[in-house]
């Protein structure tokens, strides 16, 4: 009989983060790398399309204490993942920490619900970024053919597809790219994020420099918190909740970070550094952009794809329309090569540890990438992002993410009190108090977002069981090391 919460072993854990052969992933990245990696994956859609939406739809002005709102809660898990990212550096992030503290069955739910973090999350932004694609080619007077769609019926309900050959595609470019190598992918995120931090500061810069020159006027802050509209969620205070809920999508990706742990250098000092660096530059960027723009437009005006251009051409900046939309389009590739980075890592760990099939942990002979698990998740999200809407792809997403942040967050406090004797390079501070807090805000967050969204990931977590039951569990390196060790216990005779 398998044990459920059987456990990693610590220090087998350390020892495996610290081998280095031919199966093992390269450590090339330094802290900048790290950081970059981060601001990488957190700039993205979320600023560049959803801040505008969810300002129109649920926040007015206020969208800025949604942004505080989810902040406070990130910066709470940010807390928690730095804690384990720098004291079990290796691939796999979640899934690993709670491997070793909760056991078993609780990582291959936080490594299944990753897919909902890293692969949705990718295809939403994929779906983003086709729109940006799509305007840009348009102004430049190329515009590209209509997607195909079709209609059908499935078990009596009508069903319209897209098909958004045009996300489909810059995945499985993007997959290429990982699948040559880490070093490369990371010089490439580099050199885009230098591009996207710039276009979001000059933005800052040009709604300032124009406010100012203008006495701060027009000013679109009166009322700050525009009134309930008498439906929950729909400005006030209930949508100032909702609000933070959907720009949550905003910050995702600075704990992807972590799934690179076996790839940096230095994990103990850099892992704190990357995590925690990249939120605080994202944190201070989004409050400046979203109270800029809800001052510069008038919030029932950005429910636009693109509200950061609407807010430069206020600004009377035409020419920096251009820069911007290169800049999102930039910027929104490298969320999208961070997410597909950590989807791959997570499914190596996995299959490393035997609950996925055996061909996930396969490294490239030359590359020294787990090319296979690239391969065979690129696939899947160009899928995703070809045939699934975009509003049920960044809600999966944020939901995914949120409840590994409650996992997480369980497990610091958890492995304080089971392993208080463990070197903790970053000690989360005033624990239990904060893991309690990340806690709470993220799951305030799941319950603000909407009933299918629940309902979805509760379907997705039993499919996730079905698998686990039927494969993992047979498989498993640790319920084999444990009937081994049983095994060799001398049988209790009648006398014992
Ligand atoms: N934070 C990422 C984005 O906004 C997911 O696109």
């Amino acid at each position: 009989m398998a044990n459920l919460f059987a456990k990693k072993d610590l220090s087998a854990l350390m020892k495996e983060a610290s081998e280095s052969d031919e199966h093992s992933l390269r450590r090339a990245l330094g802290p900048i790398n790290l950081l970059t990696l981060g601001i990488g994956a957190i700039i993205g859609a979320g600023i560049f399309v959803i801040t505008g939406q969810a300002a129109a739809q649920f926040a007015g002005p206020a969208i800025v204490i949604s942004f505080v709102l989810a902040g406070v809660a990130c910066a709470f898990a940010g807390l928690c993942y730095a804690e384990f990212a720098s004291m079990i550096p290796i691939a796999g992030s979640a899934y690993t920490y709670s491997y070793a503290t909760l056991g078993e069955l609780v990582a291959w739910i936080i490594g299944w619900d990753l897919i909902l973090e890293y692969a949705f999350g990718a295809a939403t932004v994929a779906v983003g970024w086709s729109g940006h694609f799509r305007a840009f080619l348009r102004d430049l007077g190329m515009g590209l053919p209509e997607m195909p769609t079709s209609n059908f019926t499935l078990f009596g309900m009508p069903v319209h597809l897209k098909y958004d050959y045009i996300g489909f595609l810059v995945i499985i470019a993007i997959t290429a790219i990982l699948v040559i190598g880490i070093k490369e992918s990371a010089n490439f995120t580099t050199a885009i994020v230098i591009l996207k931090v710039a276009v979001v500061c000059m933005f800052i810069a040009l709604a300032t420099a124009f406010l100012y020159s203008h006495s701060w006027q027009p000013n679109h802050w009166t009322p700050f918190i525009p009134p309930n509209t008498g439906t929950r969620g729909e400005f006030g205070w209930s949508g100032i909740l909702r609000g933070a809920g959907v720009v949550f999508f905003a910050y995702i990706g600075f704990d992807a970070v972590s799934t690179a742990a076996q790839e940096a250098k230095n994990p103990k000092r850099d892992m704190p550094f990357g995590i925690l660096g990249s939120l605080v530059i994202c944190t201070i960027l989004y409050i400046l952009v979203s109270g800029l723009l809800t001052r510069l437009v008038p919030y029932n005006q950005l429910n636009v794809p693109d509200p950061v251009v609407v807010g430069i051409r206020v600004a009377g900046q035409q020419w920096a329309t251009f820069l911007v939309e290169l800049g999102a389009i930039a910027g929104l590739a490298t969320v999208m090569l961070v997410m597909l980075l950590g989807q791959s890592r997570v499914f190596y760990s996995m299959s490393r540890d035997g609950l996925l099939w055996p061909w996930a942990c396969k490294i490239h002979p030359r590359f020294r990438t787990p090319y296979l698990s690239s391969i065979v998740v690129g696939v899947f999200v160009a899928i995703l992002a070809t045939l699934v809407p975009l509003s049920v792809l960044d809600e999966m997403t944020s939901v995914g993410t949120l409840l590994a942040f409650v996992l997480v967050s369980a497990g610091v406090w958890v492995m304080r009190r089971s392993h208080p004797e463990v070197n903790r390079p970053f000690k989360t501070p005033l624990v239990p108090l904060v893991p309690i807090l990340a806690i709470v805000f993220s799951g305030l967050l799941i319950v603000s977002l909407s009933y299918w969204t629940q309902l979805r990931l509760i379907v997705w977590l039993v499919i996730g069981l079905i698998i686990y039951f039927s494969y993992g569990r047979k498989h498993s390196k640790v319920q084999a090391l444990r009937s081994e060790s049983m095994e060799r216990k001398p049988t209790p005779t009648m006398a014992d």
